[in-house]
This record gives structure tokens, sequence and C-alpha cells, in this order.
């Protein structure tokens, strides 16, 4: 195992699947003991197995991000950790009119309230100590938009603008601010995505989606880099997808 994160806690939002998975275990590998947060119990504790069987440190909380109730006892339990990563998140592609209002307002609590909460008191208590880093992950739907995918593309338009104005307002007092946009990353994130101009879309679609483990190689890059040095944006693509 490597020393690099080692005496870091890492809390991992969606720690139970696809990219947030990855990111506690590739956070953990170098050291970091592991706060893996998300709804389902089973695979929490799968992640926490794992983790644990190759020598680490972890635990998990399970809960819904959608309950303010739980956030609140998240951000205050949790207070105290070196690394946040925002990860958790949907996404249902469908034309706009044809997404419900329901769909519409989950997306944008689970992928814009709930970080902003989380954040508020995980940003706040690393202030108060002077030091921590915040890695979120929003998407290259942060800077293009993506057709069929009008509330997702807000969300994560809204977390570059959130991210940088966190930095703003945090590095003097000594935290990190990090935003990592992956391309199509091959989860389970598509699966309720089942409208028939979706699918279809999908058909013609012949290159080969990044894998969890590479959205996770660049949390690490960004979590490792020396304290002098830090990195504000990390775009990973897929290297035979969509160019821009
Ligand atoms: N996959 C891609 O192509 C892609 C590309 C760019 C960016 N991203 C972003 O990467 C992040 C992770 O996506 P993914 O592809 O890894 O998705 P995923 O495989 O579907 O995993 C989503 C994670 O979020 C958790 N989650 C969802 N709703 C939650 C809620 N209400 N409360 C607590 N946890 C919740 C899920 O856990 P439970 O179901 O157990 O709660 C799961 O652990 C998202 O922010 C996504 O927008 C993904």
């Amino acid at each position: 195992m490597n020393e690099r994160l080692q005496g870091q806690i890492a809390l991992v939002t969606g720690a139970s699947a696809g990219i947030g998975r990855a990111c506690a275990l590739a956070l953990a590998a170098e050291g970091a003991e592991i706060i893996a947060t998300a709804r389902t119990q089973a695979a929490l504790q799968d992640v926490v197995r794992n983790i644990e069987n190759s020598g680490g440190k972890a635990r998990y909380v399970a809960g819904d991000l959608n309950d303010n109730a739980f956030l609140d006892r998240l951000g205050r339990e949790a207070g105290a950790v070196d690394i946040l990563v925002n990860n958790a998140g949907i996404l249902t592609y469908a034309p706009f009119i044809d997404t419900s209002l329901d769909d519409i307002e989950l997306m944008v609590r689970t992928n814009l309230l709930a970080p902003l909460r989380l954040t508020h008191w995980i940003a706040g208590a690393m202030a108060k100590r002077g030091c921590g880093h915040v890695i979120m992950i929003s998407s290259g739907a942060a800077r293009r938009p993506v057709p069929l995918g009008l509330v997702y593309t807000a969300t994560k338009h809204a977390i570059a603008g959130m991210t940088r104005v966190l930095r703003m307002e945090l590095q003097d007092s000594g935290l990190k601010v990090t935003e990592i946009a992956p391309g199509s990353v091959e989860t389970g994130i598509r699966d309720t995505s089942t409208h028939p101009q979706y699918v279809a879309k999908m058909q013609g679609r012949s290159y080969q989606l990044l894998a969890p483990e590479d959205v996770a190689s660049a949390v690490v890059y960004a979590a490792t880099l020396p304290e002098h040095c830090t990195t504000h944006l990390i775009e990973v693509k897929p290297r035979f997808g969509p160019s821009s």
C-alpha cells in the first residue's frame, strides 16, 4: 500500500457504485481512511470489506442525500474529514418536455442541493482548521450542452460555477477545491434512461467509454499533489468519444 494519503480521512458520496466506489477504493489504496456514503447498505458493506481486506480502514454511513436531516447528521459527524469527494449524482436522459417534474426536482436536489448542503458543513469545518480538499465530480455536461440532458446539464454547469466560487472564497483559508469532469463512464447511471429517443441515439455509439477507475485515478492525482501545488479542473475523456 502507498502512504501518500496516510493519516487523511476521505468522505466519498455515492460510494456504493460506479465512480464513487472506484474513488473510495483508490483513495484507500493510497492510505486514506474512507467514510463511504450512499443509500444501499449492502453495497457499502462490500466496499468497506474490500478496503479492510486490503489492509485499509473504512466505515460507511448509509442514508439518502435528499434527506436534509441525514445530510446534516453526516455533515456534523464527518466534519473532520480532510478530503470530501462530492460524487453522488443521478441522470435520466429524455427530452425536457417529456421529463417529469418529479424527475427534474430529484436531479436538482441530488446533483446540486445535496452537494451544496454537505459542502456547507464540511468546507466550513475545513476552513476553521485551515486545511482540506473539496473535490467535485461534475461532468462534460458542466461545459457543453448534452442533448436530452437539459436538467443534468443545468446541474453540472451549476456545480462548475459553485466549484470556482468556493475556491475563490476558501483558498486563503487553506482549502484546495478541484473539479473533475469526466466524459461518459461505464456505470449504471444511464439505466433509468429508457426514452426511445435516447435509446435510438445510443444505438449509434461505437467508442469505448471510460472505466470508473479512470476517473478515480484523476481524483487520486488531485488529492496527492504536494502542499504547494493544486489542480482546479481535470477533464477526463474517452479517447475516441466526442472531442468538444
Ligand atoms: N457515468 C458517467 O458517464 C458520468 C459521466 C460524467 C459524470 N458523472 C458523474 O459521476 C457521478 C457518479 O456517477 P456514476 O456514473 O458513478 O453513477 P452510478 O454508478 O449510478 O452511482 C451513483 C451513486 O450515487 C448514489 N446516489 C444516488 N442518489 C443518491 C441519493 N439520493 N442519496 C445517496 N446516494 C445517492 C448511488 O448510491 P445508492 O443508489 O446506493 O444510494 C451511487 O453510489 C455523478 O455525479 C455523475 O453525474 C458520471
